[in-house]
């Protein structure tokens, strides 16, 4: 069944072609200005051109094969023709019966796997704002394209092997040259428990970095442990197991505190063995070059308007870069899943460039063919005053202290609302707040992190479209039974309209691809609900068919904000 959109476009090119016209041309889209009609079809104008007669006159033909139109009401000409026009009552009606509840008229027709690669922590530093923001991004995406039917398999990458492990190993080093794992003549077994906590590690991160950087003969011990650890010297991945166990522990923690989980937790280690072949391949087909002593894969095509640096497979000390490892997990993520159809990074925008080289270098070396590559940058997290968002020290805020002040700040909410102390609204509310605000924009603008603001029961956030959703459900259990969809009355038809935007709003999500189309059709909707609910009494409707059909509607909108929200990992409570 097609949509209220598709159907009003049917008519569209229904009329064109009835002109004389090239049907192509009519197409419809949700008008600029709706508080003069819902739709608008700007193909008037391209059609005059073909047929050289004035714009205005094409549109008043088009509007006078309307006339009859059943799905089509209220058509006008506009300036100097636009189309302007409503759906019928019958059309929307219609649209909407086709609507299962379950899926709300969108068919899973994906096929393939695609891999979201998003919320990839650095082991042994803490996860931060930004991290935060590629993991609500990122598990969105990943709901947004198994529901369109793709096997869609989330990678939490981890930079596992680069250079800051050997910062950290080489403090070790120089804090405790008794370990174990510093003496070359130890065979084994090393001990089992590691000999640092996780937060031990994170202090220590960013004072051996700091070493290095102050100090040219740290910075090469620091060097040679990163290649003696790559290379599998045995004490160095013993005490590196150690880190990484405690790494994506804590990792999981904080993924596990916002309802996220991965299917895959492979990084750089686990790619680390094609780094070779595929450097010999890239050389031998000419496509990499050595330059200044490195090994570098120009990567420049016709048109570019920005520079373009080459992709750095090797530095002139031959140790793999960023660059490398995402180039050897591409094809290993090919040759892994030969029915890959798309492989999406969410990650920084600021590594636009680093992705355009990795994504240029398996394009020219054919290692992802068929594979559609995408890039999706996310933007800053603001303060409330608008500028990014630093703690008192000057870092970016951490991910696990962003969640506890939106949990503090929902608690805080309940309490107002009577519902003090029901601890798992307060985590579903936590949620709905922090992954509402983020998703709600697309992934590159930048946003404001105001818990205040976000965590209100009005406005547009995320306990606001749960709150309506609740209520949606309470009348639904009051009622018992949800009756049929019926005749529209003026009070039914906004919302219905609403409720019928759904399969476009997906499929823009899914073309983004985004979540915030998504998010925007679930505000779209409460919002319609609750005029709806204002104006339509449903429960105390004494004509039993007027209420039946208005409880078909509410049963609608909570399947529908139900959905959308799932498919931004938002659940929605029994009660609040
Ligand atoms: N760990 C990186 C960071 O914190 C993100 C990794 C993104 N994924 C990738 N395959 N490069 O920015």
């Amino acid at each position: 069944m097609p949509s209220l959109l598709d159907q009003l476009t049917a008519a569209l090119a229904g009329a064109f072609a009835a002109c004389g016209l090239d049907p192509a041309l009519g197409v419809v889209r949700e008008s600029d200005r709706p508080e003069l009609c819902a739709f608008q079809c700007n193909g008037a104008f391209a059609a005059a051109k073909a047929a050289r007669r004035p714009p205005k006159e094409v549109a008043e033909a088009v509007a006078a094969a309307l006339i009859d139109s059943d799905t089509v009401q209220n058509v006008s000409v506009a300036g100097p023709g636009f189309i302007n026009f409503d759906a019928s009552r019958i059309a929307i009606s219609s649209a909407l019966a086709a609507q299962d509840n379950a899926r709300c008229g969108v068919p899973a027709t994906g096929a393939g796997t695609i891999i979201v690669d998003y919320g990839g922590p650095n082991p042994a530093k803490a996860m931060h704002a930004g991290h935060l923001r590629t993991t609500l991004i990122g598990d969105a995406l990943k709901r947004i394209f198994a529901f369109a039917g793709y096997r869609a398999l989330g990678n939490t990458h981890l930079n596992d092997l680069g250079l800051p492990m050997g910062q950290i190993i080489s403090e070790y080093a120089a804090r405790h040259p008794e370990w174990p794992y510093f003496d070359p003549a130890f065979t084994g077994p090393y001990p089992a428990e590691a000999p640092f906590t996780y937060a031990e590690l994170e202090e220590i991160y960013p004072q051996a970095a700091q070493a290095c950087k102050d100090d040219p003969a740290r910075r090469n011990l620091a060097r040679q442990a990163a290649v003696d650890l790559q290379e599998g010297r045995p004490g160095y991945r013993a005490l590196w197991g150690h880190l990484m166990r405690l790494s994506k522990a804590d990792a999981k923690r904080n993924f596990d505190s916002l309802g996220v989980s991965f299917e895959l937790w492979r990084g750089e280690a686990d790619v680390h063995g094609l780094i070779p072949g595929i450097g010999r391949d890239l050389k031998g087909r000419g496509l990499a070059v050595e330059s200044e002593g490195a090994l570098v894969v120009p990567v420049v095509e016709a048109g570019d308007t920005r520079p373009m640096p080459p992709l750095m497979y090797y530095k002139s000390d031959g140790a793999a870069t960023y660059g490398t490892t995402d180039v050897a997990t591409l094809c290993d993520r090919a040759q892994t899943y030969p029915d890959l159809v798309r492989a999406v990074y969410v990650a920084d925008r600021r590594q636009a460039l680093h992705f355009e080289q990795v994504f240029r270098t398996a394009r020219l070396a054919g290692y992802a063919d068929g594979v559609d590559l995408t890039f999706v940058g996310y933007g800053t997290m603001n303060g409330p005053d608008g500028r990014p968002f630093k703690t008192r020290s000057g870092g970016l805020p951490r991910f696990d202290d962003i969640v506890a002040e939106t949990l503090e700040r929902a608690r805080a909410r309940l309490a107002e609302a009577g519902l003090r102390g029901d601890e798992a609204l307060a985590r579903q509310i936590m949620m709905a707040t922090l992954k509402f605000a983020d998703l709600v924009n697309p992934p590159a603008a930048d946003y404001v992190f105001d818990p205040e603001r976000m965590t209100a029961f009005e406005g547009k956030t995320g306990p606001y479209v749960l709150y309506q959703a609740v209520r949606a459900g309470a009348i639904l259990e009051k009622a018992g039974s949800a009756g049929a969809l019926g005749p529209l009355g003026v009070d039914e038809t906004p919302l219905a309209l609403t409720l019928a935007a759904w399969p476009e709003a997906f499929a823009q999500a899914l073309a983004a691809p985004s979540p915030h189309p998504v998010a925007a059709q679930a505000y779209r909707v409460a919002q319609a609900f609750s005029r709806f609910y204002g104006a339509c009494p449903v429960l105390s409707e004494a004509d039993p068919a007027t209420r039946a059909a208005r409880l078909a509607l509410v049963a609608r909108t909570r399947a529908q904000i139900t959905l959308a929200l799932s498919l931004l990992g938002i659940y929605v409570p029994k009660q609040m």
